[in-house]
């Protein structure tokens, strides 16, 4: 793929702290909202962002405490994380957008779709948070799961991820099928150049939802994913072969399940889809869009 041009980053004043975003594509075109996870940025966007531009207003944050937004002094939990992008959308005056998300970003996206139904295009999404009521049904790799399970351990996950920078350096590199570039890492590091400003990154393997624990949060994607299950709005989900917290054939019976959901199958993959496949992601994404506002809009020429 050539470079493409780097969308626009812009700051805005979140909160007493900053949140940064990408920017591209018209702004009176519908907004896409593009929400990452952990321990990436809106970086992870860069190559899709240019393919979906023509046919939407892409906004895509860097949650707080990561990539170029602010580090303020919070304990960086999912409901923090949700509380500061809900201020995001509020300031940059979102009245209703496409979300496309991955891991942690499909967990806010769940939670905001439940919350505000109406402000809701479409939902794309992949490797996707969900209640997981044991260890097994968490990721697919038994060494994955060994390791999250000291990155919930007080004690080794300070060191794993603080001392270690073991998400940055091991576990974002050995999700991704190709070797990215020194370029290619250096705005994955930048953020995070020592252990205290890594606690973002800490927070979130602790905060997921996996054997009820913690009730906060599984209580929360409980009610997000049934209000999932009984929504009418397009999805679209993305899977890869096989995938880390989703396989192609529990994707085949989630999508089946929803109503309105599309299912697109990468090819190989593992959890960060987007740095395999930019161009089949962009181009779906672009399609889906264009789509589903042709249909919004003969619906109203009628
Ligand atoms: C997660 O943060 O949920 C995650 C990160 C890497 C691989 C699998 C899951």
């Amino acid at each position: 793929m050539s470079k493409p041009v780097d969308a626009a980053i812009r700051t805005s004043h979140i909160l007493g702290s900053t949140m940064a975003y990408r920017e591209d594509g018209a702004a009176d075109a519908p907004v896409a909202l593009f929400l990452h996870g952990n321990p990436t940025s809106s970086h992870i966007w860069r190559n899709i962002l240019p393919l979906v531009a023509p046919v939407a207003h892409c906004i895509a944050p860097d949650l707080i405490g990561f990539g170029q937004s602010g580090k303020p002094d919070i304990s960086y939990g999912f409901f923090d994380q949700a509380r500061y992008l809900d201020a995001l959308i509020d300031d940059l005056g979102i009245s209703s957008a496409y979300l496309v998300a991955q891991d942690w970003g499909t967990a806010l996206a769940f939670h905001l779709a439940a919350r505000r139904p109406d402000f809701i295009r479409g939902l794309a999404f992949m490797e996707f948070i969900r209640p997981m009521p044991t260890w097994e049904d968490f990721h697919q790799s038994e060494a994955a799961r060994a390791t999250f399970r000291k990155f919930r351990t007080p004690g080794e996950g300070e060191a794993m991820i603080l001392q270690g920078n073991a998400f940055i350096e091991r576990v974002l590199p050995g999700s991704i099928l190709r070797k990215l570039s020194d370029e290619e890492m250096a705005p994955y590091r930048a953020p995070f150049p020592d252990p205290e400003s890594r606690r973002p990154i800490l927070a979130l393997p602790r905060d997921l939802p996996i054997a009820g624990e913690p009730a906060d949060v599984y209580g929360a994607m409980q009610s997000a994913h049934a209000a999932l299950a009984a929504s009418s709005y397009p999805k679209l989900l993305f899977v890869g072969e096989p995938g880390a917290l989703v396989s192609p054939d529990f994707a085949a019976r989630f999508a089946a399940s929803l109503r309105h959901c599309a299912l697109i199958q990468l090819g190989a993959g593992l959890h960060y889809l987007q740095e395999d496949h930019p161009e089949a992601i962009g181009r779906s994404v672009a399609g889906w869009i264009a789509g589903i506002e042709a249909v919004r809009h003969s619906q109203l020429a009628a």
